[in-house]
């Protein structure tokens, strides 16, 4: 794992009550990569790789845990398509607002509930989900394996972990540690752990990996499309107003292009299950009536 100690939450907070209308009008809905199988849309490209990991995890009418929502683009979508019961939970308000107003335009809001949160400092029931869903948030956590443990108790058995995350990749060299670093800095991640590090906290955590993939070729096409909108617009200059950390985030696409290139970083998508226990007494989802946890909670 690489670790960058100057990251603070309140920094991760901020970026995002500050950046989600402009991460919406450059990039979409989905605050992550897409995943290219050809020439698609980076818009087509995301819903791509929501749905790819989907498919290894969700099924129809699971009650899941969205954790780093963003703007709600997965929680709506799979509980539109799916009809799962979704809770999101974003540590920014701004999020939080703007996915409820999308849950609700997008007639979601009876299936799709959100919470403003750190996901760190909540304790959830045991065995109130079947997923536990997280796109490109645990690189922002402090304490992954502890998330982990937390996350596996929250699991009923039988359920899955579905995450895509940033990776440490190959950082055998100097040179790619301080790539790393430099991602971490700038995108105010405090540790980027690698496939391996993910796969022994989920271990320990009691959970069976089922599957893994490495997505990094088919996800860096992203900063491409990104450095280019950004050049193309007079973004960076308004993002120099908000300070450097601001300004840094832009200034360093280019970076994380070099960090995919070179090996230093990598882009996986991890799959593990809680193991069953006997049928008598599996917590399965019997209830029909979606009640979020946010509702519950409130
Ligand atoms: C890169 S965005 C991904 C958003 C969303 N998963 C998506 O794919 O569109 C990272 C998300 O993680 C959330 N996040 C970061 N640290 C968190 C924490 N400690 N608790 C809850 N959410 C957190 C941010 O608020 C943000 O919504």
């Amino acid at each position: 794992m690489i670790d960058c100690p100057t990251i603070r939450k309140r920094s991760i907070r901020f970026h995002y009550d500050l950046v989600t209308p402009f991460y919406r009008l450059f990039w979409g809905r989905h605050l992550h990569h897409g995943l290219w199988n050809g020439d698609e849309t980076p818009r087509q490209a995301q819903q791509q790789l929501t749905d790819a990991l989907a498919g290894e995890a969700v099924r129809v009418g699971d009650r899941l845990l969205d954790v780093g929502c963003g703007m709600g683009g997965s929680s709506i979508h799979l509980a539109r398509e799916l009809g799962c019961c979704v809770t999101g939970i974003t540590l920014s308000s701004v999020q939080q607002r703007w996915a409820t107003g999308a849950a609700w335009l997008g007639r979601a809001n009876r299936r799709a509930d959100f919470l403003c949160a750190d996901i760190e400092s909540l304790d959830l029931p045991t065995s109130s989900f079947d997923v536990i869903w997280s796109i490109e948030c645990t690189e922002h956590l402090f304490d992954k394996p502890a998330f982990f443990q937390k996350a596996a108790d929250w699991l009923r058995p039988g359920g899955r972990v579905a995450i895509c995350a940033w990776l440490a990749g190959n950082t055998d060299s100097a040179e790619n540690v301080q790539l790393v670093k430099k991602v971490c800095e700038a995108f105010l991640c405090p540790s980027l752990g690698s496939m391996a590090d993910y796969q022994s906290w989920m271990q320990d955590a009691g959970l069976c990996l089922k599957v893994c993939h490495d997505w990094t070729d088919r996800v860096a096409r992203t900063w491409e499309i990104c450095q280019q909108r950004v050049e193309r617009s007079r973004v960076r200059s308004v993002a120099s107003w908000f300070g450097k950390e601001t300004a840094d985030f832009l200034d360093h696409f280019s970076t994380i292009l070099r960090a995919y290139r070179s090996g230093a970083m990598r882009y996986g998508a991890l799959v593990f299950e809680k193991p069953p226990v006997v049928k008598d007494s599996i917590t399965s989802p019997e209830e029909t009536d979606c009640v979020t946890l946010a509702t519950r909670l409130r």
